[in-house]
């Protein structure tokens, strides 16, 4: 089976982070969001990924080379000479998706995080028999998703509307999708959305049927979502597998360390925190509810909540992060520096407190 993984778009609503990497590649519980799409795919017996791209491919590609090796399954690139939307990119892609198998084949958007319950996507739809399937989830605010109003006792879909205006219901697409080949006959290759043109049409025909999706569910592509969606996938990790968690009289809750980070003595850490390889962090430093990515150092007695701490950063002994602070790539706080909310971009230094939530240039 095939894949296509959408990751056009700048990602500016998790900037300064995507500054430095494109958003499928920003960590997530220790590594690359789109790396936990891959391996779920590769599960399910994909294997071949296509990644349909907009900007900077060689950093993506060159990244993933890697682990085409590592997991055994081939990554290629479909690249964009202009945004081609959520489905223009899969007319652009036909020949690599329809390979002539019938098979179905699946689209991600990259920010995604969930369970990934693919397994029970291809059984389902093979069971209805229809053309799409796209997995939905219920959510509290549905009017910043594409709302999918559905008959409950089959799960075909009646309506699907993008981002409406007034209430329409609260199932949401959660932005996985399994279509059949037939699909790409509805697709132009043109600018085009497949929420807005697509699945509208594919619904009128009575052919697109959702899978209310087992278990958690985020989009993380911004900051206050990263931060829910980690504490949604450690507890999900929690009832999987326990054993991954990092255990401790300095633990609380659920908390994931990558093996070679070092953690001092006298540390309070978690809830629902992850700290990536090859960080410090030095004596007495208490975290809570925070994301602190690949080679970060944490200086004594430092005090961080809510807060995403990029990669090569240091935070100053006694320093207090807060509230939705962002630290870009190499970052550096001095000691005894307050960030309320600082948005900071890469290779500054912060010197003075940062009272309200403001971005540091
Ligand atoms: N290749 C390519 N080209 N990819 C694109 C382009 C483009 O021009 N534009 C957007 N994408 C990718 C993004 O990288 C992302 O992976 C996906 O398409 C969806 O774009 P977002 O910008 O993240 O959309 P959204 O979050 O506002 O809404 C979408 O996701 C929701 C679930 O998170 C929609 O699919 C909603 O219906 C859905 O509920
Ligand atoms: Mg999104």
């Amino acid at each position: 089976m095939k894949a296509l993984i959408l990751v056009g778009g700048f990602g500016t609503r998790l900037r300064p982070l995507t500054l430095s990497f494109p958003k499928p590649l920003v960590d997530f519980a220790n590594k690359p969001m789109i790396l936990h799409q891959i391996e779920a795919l590769k599960e399910v017996g994909v294997t071949e990924v296509v990644l349909a791209i907009n900007y900077r491919p060689e950093v993506m590609i060159n990244f993933l080379k890697d682990f085409e090796d590592k997991l055994g399954i081939t990554i290629t690139c479909s690249q964009e000479t202009e945004p081609l939307g959520t489905a223009g990119p899969l007319a652009l892609a036909r020949d690599k998706l329809a390979d002539g198998s019938g098979e179905p084949f699946f689209v991600l958007n990259s920010d995604v995080i969930s369970e990934y319950p693919f397994a029970e996507l291809i059984e389902y739809h093979k069971r209805h028999g229809g053309e799409a399937t796209i997995m939905v989830t219920k959510v509290d605010e549905p009017s910043k998703y594409g709302v999918v109003v559905m008959e409950e006792a089959t799960g075909r879909v009646e309506r699907f509307v993008e981002k409406p205006k007034i209430f329409v219901g609260n199932k949401i697409n959660a932005g996985i999708y399994l279509l059949n080949p037939s699909v790409l006959d509805r697709i132009e290759l043109r600018p085009t959305s497949i929420e807005k043109e697509v699945f509208p049409q594919i619904a009128a025909d009575q052919q697109l049927y959702a899978m209310v999706l087992p278990g958690f569910w985020m989009d993380v592509g911004q900051p206050r979502d990263y931060i829910t969606g980690l504490r949604l996938y450690l507890d999900s990790l929690r009832k999987k597998s326990a054993a991954r968690l990092a255990t401790g009289a300095h633990v609380v809750g659920n908390v994931l360390v990558h093996e070679s980070a070092k953690i001092g003595e006298g540390c309070l850490i978690g809830p629902d925190v992850a700290i990536g390889p090859g960080c410090v962090v030095e004596d007495g430093v208490r975290l809570s509810r925070c994301t602190v990515m690949r080679g970060v150092r944490i200086k004594k007695h430092a005090c961080i909540s809510n807060s995403i701490i990029g990669w090569h950063s240091t935070v100053g002994q006694w320093a207090r992060i807060e509230n939705m602070t962002i630290l870009g790539e190499d970052v550096h706080v001095c000691d005894e520096v307050y960030s309320n909310g600082g948005v900071v971009l890469p290779h500054k230094e912060i010197k003075s407190s940062i009272l309200k939530p403001e971005i540091v240039m």
